[in-house]
């Protein structure tokens, strides 16, 4: 696919993705935003519906901006109890809607959000779909102290990681892209990095991952739910 035909996919799932919360979420109930250019053009199709949305509670720095350019309020995750609904993009996804995320980097802000949230809906272009994650190298945000460290525990899981050189978090840490990982259980694996100490969040959406796919393809897009 030509990045000419996928940013063409990206505009026309953002725009379904703008109907579909126009259309679910409810009255007065605030919105998760996720980062990414996928989620960039959510945000620019949000601008003829934002009068629905009472605010938002954005996963970076730079979805705030955005938000706040067209006038969507920002809230606080701690002053907000309930998010109907989450939007975000995703680097690669399963059949079974588990995710790498974190290509843009925002990998935690998003984590903690499709946490709290009640519906994670996923936005995508058809080549973000695979049958087994890890061909999109998996980013782990890591406590700057302890990279060396993780790196190692990452490689005798039999992953490769790379330092995502002259990059710093919102939350002013790094990040490990590790390739050459072929996730067969993704919510065991996810699980398994979390055990390693010092990693603050890996990129793998498995034990939440999307509950809506919004996926563009060439002849439309197509919405599907989790089996
Ligand atoms: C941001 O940290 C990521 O999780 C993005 O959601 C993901 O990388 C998808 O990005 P694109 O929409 O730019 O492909």
């Amino acid at each position: 696919m030509s990045p000419e035909q996928q940013a063409a996919l990206k505009k026309s799932v953002a725009i379904a993705a703008a109907d579909y919360v126009a259309a679910n979420l409810p009255k007065g109930s605030i919105l998760g935003v996720g980062t990414g250019s996928t989620a960039n053009l959510f945000i620019d199709a949000l601008v003829p519906i934002r009068e629905k949305i009472r605010g938002a509670v954005a996963s970076s720095k730079a979805t705030a901006d955005k938000l706040t350019a067209i006038g969507i309020p920002l809230f606080d995750l701690n002053d907000v109890d309930v998010i109907p609904i989450y939007v975000d993009g995703a680097d690669e996804i399963d059949p079974g809607f588990s995710m790498i995320k974190g290509g843009g980097g925002a990998l935690t802000r998003e984590k903690i959000i499709a946490d709290v949230a009640d519906q994670f809906v996923c936005i995508a272009d058809d080549s973000k779909c695979v049958q087994t994650l890890g061909r999109f190298p998996l980013p782990i945000e890591v406590i700057p102290m302890a990279v060396a460290q993780v790196a190692r525990a990452v490689s005798k899981l039999g992953g490769k990681p790379m330092l995502r050189e002259g990059f710093m978090t919102d939350n002013g840490n790094q990040i490990l892209d590790v390739s050459g990982l072929s996730v067969s259980d993704p919510v065991a694996f996810e699980s398994t990095l979390n055990q390693i100490v010092g990693t603050v969040t890996n990129g793998l959406f498995a034990r939440r991952g999307a509950d809506v796919l919004l996926l563009g393809t060439a002849q439309g897009v197509n919405i599907s739910r989790r089996a």
